[in-house]
Parts: structure tokens; sequence; C-alpha cells
């Protein structure tokens, strides 16, 4: 699809997708629309609400030292989220909102959506950071990044295959430091699924 058509199709996704869910803090996909690579986050938080964009908080932080390993600039990328608004609940002690995790629920009302956007952008390879994405993605509700992270996967979409690759959530290494190793390890071996690729990064 030439980059005109793919730009008037996701806009039409989007102003779909906010008459949806009229009521929600909705962030969008951002980054280059026909990029080889599309990264999918789980949901925006208050930093993303405030910025507009997809990981501009803390996970953000984390997310672009580990694209940095890829050597590959972070406008070259697709960046989305599964869930396209913050998942928030309030907090009866401090009366504060706070995040609250996706149910199986918000992953099912968001899921169409999320394979719309796929079809329209087409990558070469899917990056699913977390459970959240993965679930939506392969659209299995018993998968778990714990076993899946770091392997090149497939994922079929309404009967189109995609290369699929899962990562842990980049938030995930705040709460566990141990898991920094793995996650370098895991991108290093992305790298090196990308260049086989052999992507075109100047469309
Ligand atoms: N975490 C996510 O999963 N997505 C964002 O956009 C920000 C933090």
């Amino acid at each position: 699809m030439i980059k005109n058509t793919i730009q008037n199709n996701l806009e039409q996704l989007c102003y779909e997708y906010v008459q949806e869910f009229k009521d929600k803090e909705i962030v969008l996909g951002y980054g280059r629309i026909d990029s080889p690579i599309v990264i999918i986050g789980e949901a925006p938080g208050k930093d993303e609400v405030k910025q507009g964009k997809p990981f501009v908080g803390a996970a953000g932080k984390n997310l672009n030292e580990f694209i940095e390993v890829l050597k590959i600039s972070r406008d070259d990328l697709y960046i989305t989220n599964a869930i396209k608004y913050r998942l928030r609940r309030l907090n009866p002690k401090t009366q504060r909102v706070v995040n609250r995790p996706a149910t199986m629920k918000d992953i099912k009302e968001n899921q169409i959506w999320l394979h719309k956007e796929i079809h329209l952008i087409n990558p070469q390879i899917i990056v699913t950071l977390g459970n959240v994405p993965l679930k939506a993605i392969t659209n299995d509700f018993g998968i778990s990044i714990g076993d899946m992270h770091g392997t090149l996967q497939e994922c079929n979409l309404s009967g189109k295959v995609y290369k699929l690759f899962p990562l842990y959530h980049p938030a995930s290494i705040i709460y566990n430091r141990s898991l920094k190793d793995v996650y370098g390890q895991d991108m290093l071996t992305l790298k090196q699924e990308v260049n086989k690729l052999d992507l075109n990064f100047s469309k």
C-alpha cells in the first residue's frame, strides 16, 4: 500500500477507535507508518497521556536504551499499544488515580483494532512487550512471556502470517533488575533476526 493510503486508512481507524472509546484517555500508535518493525506495548500510562505518545515515561526510557542495541532510530519504528487508553482506577486509600492491570475483557475488546492496525502497517516483524500484547496478538490467553521471550515465533492474524518476537515489558526491569541481562540478551537475538531480514529503512 502506498504511504498516503496507509495514512488515510489509519486516520479512519483512529477516528472510529476514538468514537468507540469516547470516555477514555486515548494514546494512538506513533512512528513510521510503513515501518518493517512494529513494537506493541500494553497500555499508555500517565506520562503517555500527558504527551499523547506511547512509551515516553520511565518504561519508554528503558525501551530507548534497548532500541539503541538494534542500531535503528526510534523514528524508523512504529510503536503502539494493545490497549490504546490508560487503564486506571482510584486508589481508595490515597484517592489518587493509578494504573490497573489489563483484564481479558480489555484485551478482547481491543484485539480487533490492534489487528486492523497491524494489517495496515504490514510489518515484516512484530515485537511484543510483555504478556498483554503477546496474548492480544496470538489470541492465546494461556501463553506466558516467561516461556516465549527472546525466540522468533509466528502469528496468524486473520489468515496473514507475521513474524513475532516476544520480549519482556521494559517496565519489568524497573521492578526486577535481574531481568536486565535477560532483556539485553533477547535484544541481541532480535538484532540477529532483524539483520537476517535485510530490512529497508529508507522507504
Ligand atoms: N507502558 C506501555 O505498555 N505502553 C506505554 O505506552 C507506556 C508504558
